[in-house]
Formats: structure tokens, C-alpha cells, sequence
């Protein structure tokens, strides 16, 4: 075979092995079509076959063929080597279909080839080594410098997608790491640890290996490449300042650089910031960032100033943290002593030994304490009065100390002294004034105007509140303090503390009360001893004598009062079924005087009890009944034997205990209940029974039965509850006429009571479903049968008289229209 046949069959070869046309075919006409082939394939490639279409016999293909992609005359599409997308990502053919003749047939259609990326790149750092610098406490994460890599292959797959990262960080302390790499941009800042902790002076250079990788870094396939990356850690002179201290109240002229701040690198723009809210704020920086104290301080108005430095970029983002500024405001002696007040008082008693301390005076300086211009001196520099002599008071120099120098204080010879106090500093001086009084002292006791107030006398009925007595006492010392002030106390006589003594603040006299009843029976005759003392205790050496007491006999007189009884009310309770003469109770009264009692009932409505008019005991006089009173109440009264006779009342309530004594009886009057006669059919009738005795919570529990053995032929009674019974008929067969059926009914109570009454009931002629029944069903009244019977000897005696008339008038009469007269007058009677 000719190399030129070897090479056809190849490509045939490849025909039938592989395929890239459209739509998954491999042949067809002529068209436009776009083929994605691969690049760095096989070296021949078929990538389609178009088909003649007659006349057409040829192919020829334009554009941009690189010279590596050919069309055989019969239409097979192909390359000759491998496609290369870096070269060329895309090739913009032409082919034309031409007759034998050469001519055009059909075309020139256009045909793209896309060649398809495949990683077939490695990624490269532009540069073999970086260097690069940080200042020390750098913002983290924010990038101080970048390293970049490039790869031929397509970004938008993941063949260039690159990936940094820090492989290797020299020196590296405690496996901490000061540097980071953005992955995607390659930008080298500062790790959180970096930005605290680098320090040039440690470590002023670090070495970190970079590396890229290509696959995004995802694929163990990635193509890398590393990179050796110098750091240099410079000094960060983004600094606080030390603290400083400045002279308050300084004349040099303002503004005054007192300290400045850098950034790291120029053009920032500068600003001051405090946290406390101040009332002014004396200080500013300029753009190279000096700061200034703009007015004088004044330490007495702020000590320390702590504000902080701001540097931010252009765009006002702050570039780093804030720096911390602390001016001490430094003391001077600027400020006088001042008084603690304008007037100062102190106290001091008559009497008081040589030395007496009477106080401690401290007056004041704003200036700053513990320095030389705070340490205040104290000099007297007058007295007034200057009585009886000078000196009386002296002043220690350091402390204050007020004490008596000379001699003790008489009140006589002045009740008070100002003392002028000369209060200095290094450099100033202050006057202060301080006031003393000389204090009364409780030497003088009260003194009764007189010792004995005599007799008084009171009936026992006097009333609480009265005032019975006004007293006087006097004390000497200074009027208005606890020396003297007068109480009274009794401490004899009153043990009951019927009487109380209230004290005019204003006079010192007493006004004696009565704070409760009085009373002969217990106490006709006190004596009371009235104590007149100070509040204040007395000085030592002076006692209360016999001039401070009093004395007045209080004679209380009888007055005669009526019994008392022991209680409001006496309650009792006993059954109803007492015997007569059975003793329920007993009341007590008693006479303050200790006279007699007699007792005696009132509104014993009932007549039901009597009192032993001595002992006070109640008895029963008759049968009680709880049906008729339930609470029987009564007045009792006790009345003194002798004397005025004298009477009082007490309640006397006495409850009946239930006891089953009443029978059962009907609940209603059942005259009414009538059968209509003649009965069609059996019928009965409902009633009720009630019984006066108290009711159980449940209600009765009768028993019923018919009240004579010989009617059980003709009635029934049938128990629906307890309180409910049925009385029906046994049969029909009952007479036009009123049955009267007695019926038993037992209480089923403790004892058990029966009672039998007696239920009438009438049979009779009905009309519209009403009795229709003769007149007198009562007693006295006349029945039918009666009635007629008056009517018919009426009318026969009316009849009689007629018939005289008519013999008298006509002899041949006869009897029969006299009966016919009759007929006509009987009409029946409605009930
Ligand atoms: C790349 O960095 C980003 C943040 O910048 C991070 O979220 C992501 O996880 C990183 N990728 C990998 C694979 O570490
Ligand atoms: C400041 O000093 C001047 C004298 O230099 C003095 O007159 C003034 O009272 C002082 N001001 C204060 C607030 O201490
Ligand atoms: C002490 O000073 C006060 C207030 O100035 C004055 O009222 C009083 O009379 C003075 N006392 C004497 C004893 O001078
Ligand atoms: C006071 O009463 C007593 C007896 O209780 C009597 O001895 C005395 O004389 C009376 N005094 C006066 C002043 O009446
Ligand atoms: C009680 O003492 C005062 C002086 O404090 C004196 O005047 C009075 O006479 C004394 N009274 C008696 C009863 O001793
Ligand atoms: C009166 O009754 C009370 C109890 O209520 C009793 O202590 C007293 O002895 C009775 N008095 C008489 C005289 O029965
Ligand atoms: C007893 O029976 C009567 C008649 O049936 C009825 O009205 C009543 O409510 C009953 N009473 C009770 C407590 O059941």
C-alpha cells in the first residue's frame, strides 16, 4: 500500500471509531454547524462527513484552518494534529460544495469549531521571589501586599481557576501563625495573632513559602507552583503617648503642643474623641497630628482628661485603633481655705473641768490633698466678749482641737462666745467664726407649789376624761430643755391607774384625769403621791428631795347601781317533751352594792315558764311545743331587794328540741274529689300527707294502708313516696254518694306516730266533666232527696189549701192536676 492509501485508511479506521457531528450524527448535508472538540486529542481526527448532494462532487474548505484542519474532496471533515485551545479557542471555517466543473453548487457555509479547554497548564508565579513589609499591628486581614500566579488554561473552568496558600511560615512560634493568604487573590495580611503579636525588635523578618494550585485546589490532579515570599516587620509609631501632666491654671499663651500621634503612613486625617460627656473639652490636634491644650485647666474642676486620637483614610474609615491620651491636671496652690460653714456651733456645759475638749474644727482646702498647699493651720485671733477674761479657748494648730484653756464657763458671765479663726494655707488665709453657748445643767429639781392638794371628792359615776385636779410645780433651769421639763408620775395610791397626768408644755402644770371608772365598792379612799422628775437625769450631787412630791386623798362616794347580770343573753335548749316543772335553765345577776336579788320573767307570752325568784333557776310550767315556738324567748329582770329597787334586764333564749309528737294528716283539704258516677272504668285519686314535726333533710317517710279491713274490697291504697299516696277503686260498682274512706298513715319516726284520716269522695252525675251533684254534701245543708222532700210537703201544703179553696169554690174537682203542679216545679240543683 502507498503511504497515501495507509493514510486514507486510517482516517477510514477513525470514521467508524469516532464522532463529533452535531446532534450525535456523524454525516449529512451541507449546513451550518458548530462542532466542541477537545484539544491536545489524537493527532488525526475525523469530525465530520458531509455528503455530496448532486451536481455537487467536491468540497473545499476556507478560513481558519491553522493549517491543521482539512476536508478530503468527498467531504470527510478533520484535523491533521492535535487542536490547541491557548493557540486558538475557536476556528471560523467556510466550506464550499463545487460541480465537476469546479463551480460553486452550494456555499460557502459557515463552520465553528469550539476547542474545549483541558488542564493542560500549570500555573506560574509572574515573579521567582517576593518581598514585601508590614508595620507592626496592622489591621488584620487587610492585605499589605499580593503575590499572583497565571494559567493559560480557561478561567472559566476550573483548569484556571487558581488556589493560594501558605504552605511554609518562618519562623514560626508555637505553631502560631502571623500570616494568611487570600485564596483567591493571592493578598498576604496579617492574622489576628500576627496583628498583636509581631515586634520587630523580636523578629524584624519572616519567610513564608506560597504555593498555587490550579483545579481551584480541589483535585489531587491540580497542577502547583510555590513561591519564596521575604517579609519585613516594621515598627508600628501608630503609638500612645505616655501620660503627662500639666500645670493648672497656666499663663503661657494657648494653644500649647502638649504630646502627637503618627500613622504609620502620611495622609491620614487626625480627630480627638472622649467617652465621658465633659462641660468643655480644652484640647485639639492639627492634620500632622500634634495635639494642643487650648485653654487653661483647672484642677479643682478636673483632675485627669483621658481622650483618645483617631486616624482615619480619606474616606473617613478609621485606619486603626484609637490611642489612649492621659493629661493629669497638676496641682498649684490656687485655692484659699474655705469654713465648713459660715457658722460653726459648738456646745459646752457650765462647770466643765480645764481642758475640756468642746470640739474639732476642720475647715477645707479644693487644692489637692496630702501636698503642701492642702496642710491648713488654725489660730484663735479673738474672743468676744473677751468676759470675763481673754484666752478662754484655745485651738490646736494641725487638728482643730477646741478646748478650754483657762478656766470652767459660768453661764452668768456669758451665755455665749464667738471665736474668730484664722485658717491659713502656704499662701492664703481665711477667717472662720465659731459660736459656743454655754449650756444650762439640770442642777435645779422641781418644787411643788405645795405639798398637799387636800380631800377631793367624787362620785364613782364621774366620767372618763374628767379632770379632777390641776397641780404646779416649778424648775429653775433653763426653761425649755429636758432639765426643765416637769412629769408627774403617781407612785402611790393608783395601782389600777385610774388616773393619768398630762404636763402643759408651755406652764409646767399637770391636769390629773380620770382614765378609768372610778369605783367605791373597790377603792373609797386613796392617798396619791405625785413624783415631779426632769427628763433629764440630774447632775451627779443634786437629788430629788420631799419638795418634789405631792400628795392628795381622792375620796370616791357610792352612787347606787343597778344589778349586773352575768351574761347579755343565757341560751338553752331542751326537748319539747318535758315534763311540766323541769328545770332549763338558771340565770345569775349580782348587786355592785351587794344588796338582795329577786328574779322575775317578762313577755312569758306563752305561759310557759317561771323563775325562782331567789336562786334565779327557770323551770317549765307547761307542755312546750316546738311546732308552736321554735326559740321561745323571754325577759328576765332582777330587781335589788331594798335600797331604790333598782332593776335590770337580760335575755333568756330557750330552743325546743324536735321530738316526734305530732301524727300525720292530710297535706291539703280534699273535699273536692269526686268519681263520676256510675264509673266506667276503676279510677284513683292522688293526696298528700304532712306532719308538724321538724322534717328530715330527706323529706317524710309515710307509710299509707287503708284504716278498716272491710273496705279492702272495694279501695286500694298504693305509697308513691313519702309524702305521696294513690287511692284507687277496686271495681265499679259504687253508688251515686260520698264514700268516706279512712286512711292509715304512719310517720315511720322515733317513737313511731299513726294518725287515720279520712278522705271523702263523692261519685257523681257529671256534666261536661264537672260533679253534677246534689247540694249538701256538708252537714246542715239538706240533701236531694231532703229538698225534694220540703218542696213536695211545701207544695202539698200549698196544694192542701188550694184544694179547700176549690171545694169551697167547686164541689166536682179532682186531685190529679195538684200532681201535675208538682212535677213542674222540681229542677235539679247545680253544686
Ligand atoms: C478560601 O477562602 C475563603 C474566604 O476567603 C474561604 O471561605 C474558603 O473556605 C477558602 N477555601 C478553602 C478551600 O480553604
Ligand atoms: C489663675 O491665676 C491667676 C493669677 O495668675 C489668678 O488671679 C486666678 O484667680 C487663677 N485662677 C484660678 C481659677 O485659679
Ligand atoms: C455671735 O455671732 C452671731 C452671728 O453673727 C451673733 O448673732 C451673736 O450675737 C454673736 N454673739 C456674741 C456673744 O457676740
Ligand atoms: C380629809 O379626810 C380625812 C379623813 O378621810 C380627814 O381626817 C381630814 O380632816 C380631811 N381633811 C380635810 C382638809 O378636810
Ligand atoms: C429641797 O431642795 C431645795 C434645793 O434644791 C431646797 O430649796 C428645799 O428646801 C429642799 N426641800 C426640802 C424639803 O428639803
Ligand atoms: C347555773 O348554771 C351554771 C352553769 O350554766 C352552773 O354552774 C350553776 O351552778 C347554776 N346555778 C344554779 C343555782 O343552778
Ligand atoms: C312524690 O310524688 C309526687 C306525685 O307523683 C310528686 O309530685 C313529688 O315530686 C314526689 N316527691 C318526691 C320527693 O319525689
Amino acid at each position: 500500500m502507498t503511504p497515501a492509501h495507509l493514510h486514507s485508511l486510517c482516517l477510514l479506521i477513525l470514521y467508524l471509531a469516532m464522532g463529533n457531528g452535531q446532534d450525535g450524527k456523524f454525516s449529512g448535508p451541507l449546513k451550518p454547524m458548530t462542532f466542541s472538540i477537545y484539544e491536545g486529542q489524537e493527532q488525526h481526527q475525523i469530525i465530520f462527513q458531509f455528503q455530496a448532494n448532486p451536481p455537487a462532487v467536491t468540497f473545499v474548505l476556507n478560513g481558519e484552518t491553522d493549517g491543521i484542519i482539512k476536508i478530503e474532496s468527498n467531504g470527510l471533515l478533520y484535523s491533521i494534529s492535535a487542536l490547541d485551545r491557548e493557540t486558538r479557542a475557536v476556528h471560523h471555517l467556510e466550506i464550499t460544495a463545487l460541480d465537476a466543473q469546479g463551480m460553486t453548487v452550494e456555499g460557502p457555509v459557515p463552520i465553528t469549531i469550539e476547542v474545549k479547554d483541558i488542564n493542560d497548564n500549570r500555573p506560574m508565579f509572574s515573579e521567582r521571589k517576593y518581598e514585601g513589609s508590614v508595620r507592626q499591628n496592622s489591621r488584620p486581614g487587610r492585605p499589605f501586599m499580593y503575590v499572583s500566579a497565571t494559567d493559560l488554561d480557561d478561567p472559566t473552568t476550573l483548569n484556571g481557576q487558581l488556589f493560594y496558600q501558605i504552605v511554609i511560615q518562618l519562623p514560626k512560634i508555637d505553631d502560631v501563625m502571623y500570616f494568611q493568604v487570600d485564596n483567591k487573590t493571592g493578598g498576604i495580611s496579617l492574622t489576628r495573632q500576627g496583628a498583636k503579636e509581631l515586634d520587630p525588635v523580636k523578629n524584624p523578618s519572616y519567610n513564608l513559602v506560597v504555593s498555587v494550585k490550579d483545579m481551584g485546589g480541589q483535585s489531587e490532579n491540580s497542577f502547583s507552583d510555590t513561591v519564596s515570599v521575604d517579609i519585613t516587620v516594621k515598627e508600628n509609631i501608630w503609638k500612645a503617648p505616655d501620660p503627662m501632666e500639666i500645670v493648672e491654671n497656666s499663663t503661657d499663651p494657648n494653644p500649647v503642643k502638649i504630646t502627637q500621634v503618627q500613622w504609620n503612613e502620611p495622609g491620614a486625617h487626625y480627630s480627638l474623641t472622649t467617652k465621658e460627656t465633659l462641660p468643655r473639652f480644652p484640647f485639639s490636634i492639627d492634620q500632622e497630628g500634634n495635639i494642643y491644650v487650648t485653654q487653661p485647666l483647672d484642677r479643682e474642676e478636673k483632675d485627669l482628661y483621658v481622650f483618645y486620637a483617631v486616624a482615619k483614610d480619606e474616606y473617613g474609615n478609621p485606619l486603626s485603633y484609637w490611642l489612649q491620651i492621659e493629661v493629669k491636671v497638676k496641682d498649684i496652690n490656687d485655692n484659699p481655705p474655705s469654713c465648713p460653714s459660715t457658722m460653726t456651733v459648738f456646745e459646752v456645759q457650765e462647770n466643765e473641768a480645764l481642758g475640756k475638749r468642746i470640739g474639732i474644727f476642720t475647715a477645707y482646702d479644693l487644692d489637692e490633698a496630702n501636698t503642701v498647699h492642702s496642710v491648713l493651720r488654725y489660730k484663735i485671733v479673738q474672743q468676744t466678749p473677751e468676759c470675763p477674761v481673754d484666752g478662754l479657748f484655745l485651738i490646736e494648730e494641725y487638728e482643730g482641737k477646741v478646748q478650754l484653756a483657762k478656766q470652767s464657763l459660768k453661764k452668768q458671765d456669758a451665755p455665749q462666745y464667738n471665736l474668730t479663726v484664722e485658717v491659713s494655707d502656704r499662701d492664703f488665709k481665711t477667717l472662720c467664726t465659731i459660736e459656743i453657748n454655754v449650756i444650762d445643767i439640770n442642777d435645779q429639781i422641781p418644787i411643788f407649789e405645795k405639798s398637799d392638794y387636800g380631800n377631793l371628792t367624787f362620785s364613782e359615776d364621774t366620767a372618763v376624761g374628767s379632770t379632777i385636779l390641776t397641780i404646779q410645780a416649778t424648775d429653775a433651769d433653763e426653761p425649755f430643755t429636758g432639765s426643765s421639763k416637769i412629769l408627774y408620775r403617781i407612785t402611790q395610791g393608783d395601782k389600777e391607774g385610774r388616773l393619768a397626768i398630762d404636763t402643759d408644755p408651755h406652764t409646767n402644770a399637770g391636769y390629773v384625769t380620770i382614765k378609768k371608772p372610778l369605783d367605791f365598792e373597790t377603792a373609797p379612799i386613796s392617798r396619791i403621791v405625785i413624783h415631779a422628775e426632769n427628763p433629764e437625769p440630774l447632775v451627779p450631787g443634786v437629788t430629788y428631795n420631799a419638795s418634789s412630791f405631792a400628795t392628795f386623798v381622792l375620796v370616791v362616794t357610792d352612787v347606787n347601781e343597778t344589778p349586773v347580770f352575768s351574761q347579755f343573753v343565757y341560751q338553752a335548749e331542751v326537748r319539747e317533751d318535758v315534763a311540766v316543772n323541769t328545770k332549763v335553765g338558771n340565770v345569775t345577776a349580782r348587786d355592785p352594792e351587794g344588796l338582795g336579788i329577786r328574779y322575775s320573767l317578762r313577755d312569758d307570752t306563752r305561759g310557759w315558764l317561771r323563775i325562782d325568784p331567789t336562786t334565779g333557776e327557770i323551770f317549765s310550767k307547761a307542755p312546750l311545743d316546738r311546732e308552736t315556738e321554735h326559740v321561745y324567748q323571754v325577759q328576765v329582770v332582777a330587781t335589788e331587794v331594798g335600797g331604790s329597787s333598782l332593776s335590770s334586764t337580760s335575755l333568756f333564749h330557750l330552743t325546743l328540741k324536735d321530738v316526734n309528737d305530732n301524727a300525720p294528716r292530710l297535706a291539703r283539704d280534699y273535699t273536692g274529689l269526686f268519681f263520676c258516677h256510675p264509673l266506667r272504668t276503676p279510677g284513683s285519686l292522688v293526696f298528700e300527707a304532712t306532719d308538724d314535726d321538724q322534717q328530715t333533710l330527706r323529706g317524710f317517710h309515710f307509710s299509707f294502708s287503708l284504716g278498716s279491713e272491710s273496705l279492702q274490697n272495694d279501695w286500694e291504697v298504693y305509697r308513691i313516696n313519702g309524702s305521696f299516696a294513690r287511692l284507687s277503686t277496686k271495681h265499679t260498682n259504687f253508688e251515686e254518694r260520698v264514700y268516706t274512706v279512712p286512711i292509715r298513715i304512719n310517720d315511720q319516726g322515733w317513737p313511731p306516730l299513726e294518725g287515720t284520716v279520712n278522705l271523702p269522695v263523692t261519685f257523681c252525675t257529671c256534666v261536661e266533666g264537672s260533679c253534677f251533684r246534689p247540694a249538701g254534701r256538708r252537714e246542715g245543708i239538706p240533701t236531694v232527696g231532703m229538698a225534694v222532700g220540703t218542696l213536695l210537703t211545701t207544695l202539698l201544703v200549698i196544694g192542701i189549701i188550694l184544694a179547700v179553696v176549690f171545694i169551697r169554690i167547686k164541689n166536682n174537682r179532682s186531685s190529679d192536676k195538684v200532681e201535675n203542679a208538682q212535677a213542674s216545679e222540681v229542677k235539679p240543683l247545680r253544686s
